[in-house]
């Protein structure tokens, strides 16, 4: 199979061998994306989040073979030069992680939160909305903080 992605902008061309990779492998090992990362590779743990045509998604559970012609953006593609997107500052303001590895999952997810309220949730819609990210070192209140900051 061969499929066209625009991906933070730039088109590319995947040739699959089979219809089995997911786009979290395709971002990675194709793409040579690595900033989503792979936690759990079974939909329960959020690091894998990406945005595709605007929303978000387990990319660790969509099938690249049915993306063709998709725009995905990735954590690679939310800053502008040396310009951090609202939502990575508000992570860095809030202490929004600890060891990190999940970060790039919670600002993809934050930033597809954001788009789907328009920016005016509570505390408890945040903790709701981002629930399916999961953080193993418990840094939820600056991620909660983090998300209410980049929508005031
Ligand atoms: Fe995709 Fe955990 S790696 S949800």
């Amino acid at each position: 199979f061969q499929i066209s992605l625009k991906i933070n902008g730039n088109g590319h061309d995947v040739e699959l061998e089979d219809a089995r990779p997911t786009l979290l492998d395709v971002l990675r090992e194709r793409i040579g994306l690595t900033g989503t990362k792979k936690g759990c590779d079974r939909g329960q743990c959020g690091a894998c989040t990406v945005l595709i045509d605007g929303r978000r998604v387990n990319s660790c559970l969509s099938l690249a073979v049915s993306l063709d012609g998709a725009e995905v953006t990735t954590v690679e593609g939310l800053s502008d030069g040396d310009t951090l997107h609202p939502v990575q500052a508000a992570f860095i303001e809030n202490d929004g992680f600890q060891c990190g590895y999940c970060t790039p999952g919670q600002i993809m997810s934050a930033v597809g939160f954001l788009g789907e309220t328009g920016g005016d949730a509570s505390a408890e819609a945040v903790r709701e909305g981002m629930s399916g990210n999961l953080c193993r070192c418990g840094a939820y209140a600056g991620i909660q903080d983090a998300v209410l900051d980049a929508q005031a």
